[in-house]
């Protein structure tokens, strides 16, 4: 069995799958559901100093991806101090306490959470995409406490530059990617947008924004040296090991949460040390980056390489055929590759259901 444990800013995970600030962690018995679903640690859901006024409709599933409006926490902060937090602590994992926004509300809230938090999660998701904000948000929690102080980071910013500064600025560790947007969805039958926000519009979570969440992980992690938790359309096992590879320290899941309740997490996490024994590797500081590493390895090529076939596993359901536009694939009893017509773009390879086609990425 490969060792799960991680270890960000001197606390130890027994394994790197957490709750992400959403509904996953909206209050304390969500947050024991998601202890007993196998969970390595808690982020609770984003309080601020008043509680949100969500609207409704305020989440979906569409055909391409997730969408909500849901703001922060509904929950008052009172009720979260009193109730929520010691329900969270109660299951001895780390509890990372979910804050927002600006640095006023920081300064009030941080020394309020103090006695639950083993670290904090500071969301910059509504003060802007200017660096001066996020920057005082942090300073403001620095301030006040002396536990890790982990930024989480949206999308729609140039996440890049707000990171250097966020580190340069002192904090310990980034928490990437909030959900993306804005975006939007309408339902045909009545006109109407399907959120309930006043412009309609949402943010969107799940596998469709994973790749988005791959690449601002690996940019980032090249540029700074704190630690990363990564988080945006986690679903399986594999996508844990992706998001580690990208440079993650440990992953944060939200969506499939949602979908699937908590026991995703337990989920997860087996899936994760199936991939590590399959592939023998013995700890998560093996993987972690091993994408930067192997993509700077990688020699550049414009020139075409076909998939091989193995037909022993292929089962002639033609995918990769149908969906060739160089007709460069051929199925008489076994399936055939003509390397003169292949462009080798790699397609057929992703769409085999099967593993059945196989392509050099180096
Ligand atoms: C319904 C919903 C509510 C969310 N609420 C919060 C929140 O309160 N604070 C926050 O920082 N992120 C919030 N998020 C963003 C998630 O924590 C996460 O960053 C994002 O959804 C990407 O991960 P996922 O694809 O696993 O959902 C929310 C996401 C969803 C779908």
């Amino acid at each position: 069995m490969a060792d799960l444990r991680t270890n960000i800013c001197n606390i130890e995970f027994k394994n790197p799958i957490m709750t992400a600030a959403g509904p996953g962690a909206k209050d304390g018995d969500l947050c024991i559901k998601a202890y007993e679903g196998g969970v390595g640690a808690i982020v609770t859901k984003t309080i601020s100093s008043k509680s949100a006024d969500v609207p409704r409709p305020c989440m979906a599933q569409t055909n391409s991806g997730f969408l909500n409006t849901e703001l922060w926490s509904e929950l008052p902060l009172e009720r979260w101090l009193e109730v929520e937090y010691k329900k969270a602590k109660s299951t001895g994992l780390p509890l990372i306490v979910g804050m927002g926004y600006t640095k006023e509300q920081i300064s009030e809230i941080a020394p309020k959470v103090k006695p639950y938090a083993d670290a904090v999660e500071l969301s910059t998701h509504y003060v802007g995409t200017d660096v001066t904000p996020i920057v005082d948000a942090l300073k403001a929690a620095k301030e006040v406490l002396d536990v890790p102080v982990f930024m989480k980071m949206s999308p729609h910013t140039d996440i890049k530059k707000i990171a250097i500064a966020l580190e340069e600025a002192g904090a310990d560790g980034l928490v990437m990617i909030n959900s993306f947007g804005p975006c939007m969805s309408i339902d045909i039958e009545s006109g109407y947008p399907i959120m309930g926000s006043q412009t309609g519009y949402g943010w969107l979570s799940g596998s469709s924004i994973k790749p988005l969440a791959i690449r601002c992980i690996y940019d980032v992690s090249q540029v700074v040296d704190i630690p990363i938790i990564g988080v945006g359309g986690i679903s399986n096992g594999k996508d844990a090991a992706e998001m580690i590879m990208a440079g993650a320290s440990a992953v944060q899941i939200c969506t499939q949460a949602i979908l699937d309740g908590p026991n995703i997490y337990g989920k997860v996490n087996k899936e994760l040390d199936e991939f590590m024994d399959r592939k023998n590797y013995k700890s998560i500081d093996e993987i972690k980056g091993l994408a930067i590493k192997k993509s700077n390895e990688r020699k550049f090529r414009t020139n075409s390489i076909a998939p091989k076939v193995d037909n022993d596993l292929c089962v002639k359901c033609k995918k990769c055929i149908g969906s060739c536009v160089y007709e460069a694939i051929k199925l008489e009893n076994i399936l055939k590759i003509d390397e003169d017509k292949c462009f080798g773009c790699g397609l057929c390879v992703s769409r085999c259901p099967k593993n059945a086609l196989s392509i050099e990425y180096k």
